[in-house]
């Protein structure tokens, strides 16, 4: 079974959407540790109650590059050999992505490259676009930059709210997280420049 491990800072739907689809056999995986830079984040607390691993490593006050190493030998003590990103507001340095080449996933509510940064969806609604959705991808050193594995696109109605439309893209990132992992723990896949092309 493959080790993930999971880090956030919120809410942890997208980490529970993953857990549950483990749980029900869909996903070749085990989830070795669930870590959180607040540690009142309700995903870490959602992880305790599900009898998972978790860790708190509050990010408050401290440097980058040494966070960062923190967070890297933490994730090699549970022996993690994929990183998700569910929810997690930090960008994550170059030596970190070093540790873990091509093994860290993030899922992004709008179809990238358009609408990186915070608040997508509402960025989405305010530009006035008539579709957005989700994008999941490999994580670089940039915002939300990396190679794509995945997106869903979700229509814009006239009758929107940021909040409604918020609601449907998450139910579409909860959908695509798991088939993305699924798809890469379980077929042959290749980054051709910036392209994720499955195949030898
Ligand atoms: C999601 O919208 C995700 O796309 C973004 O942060 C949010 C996390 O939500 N990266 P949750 O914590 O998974 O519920």
């Amino acid at each position: 079974m493959t080790r993930l491990g999971v880090v956030l800072s919120g809410r942890g739907s997208n980490f529970l959407a993953i857990a549950d689809q483990i749980r029900q056999g869909n996903l070749p995986a085990e989830i070795a540790v669930v870590i959180s830079n607040r540690p009142d984040a309700p995903g870490l607390a959602a992880a305790r109650e599900r009898g998972l691993a978790t860790v708190s490593l509050p990010s408050k006050g401290v440097d980058r590059e040494e966070y960062d190493q923190r967070l890297a030998a933490t994730l090699k003590e549970h022996q993690v050999e994929w990183v998700i990103l569910a929810g997690y507001m930090r960008i994550l340095s170059a030596g970190f992505i070093r540790e873990f080449p091509q093994r860290i996933l993030n899922i992004h509510p709008s179809l990238l490259p358009a609408f990186a940064g915070l608040d997508a969806q509402h960025q989405a609604f305010d530009y006035g676009v008539k579709i957005t959705g989700c994008t999941v991808h490999f994580v670089d050193e940039q915002l939300d930059n990396g190679p794509i594995v995945l997106q869903a696109a979700v229509a814009v109605e006239d009758s929107d709210t940021p909040e409604a439309l918020s609601a449907r893209i998450l139910r579409e990132e909860h959908r695509i997280y798991s088939e993305a992992l699924r798809t890469l723990l379980t077929k042959p896949w290749r980054i051709d420049n910036r392209r994720v092309v499955l195949g030898q």
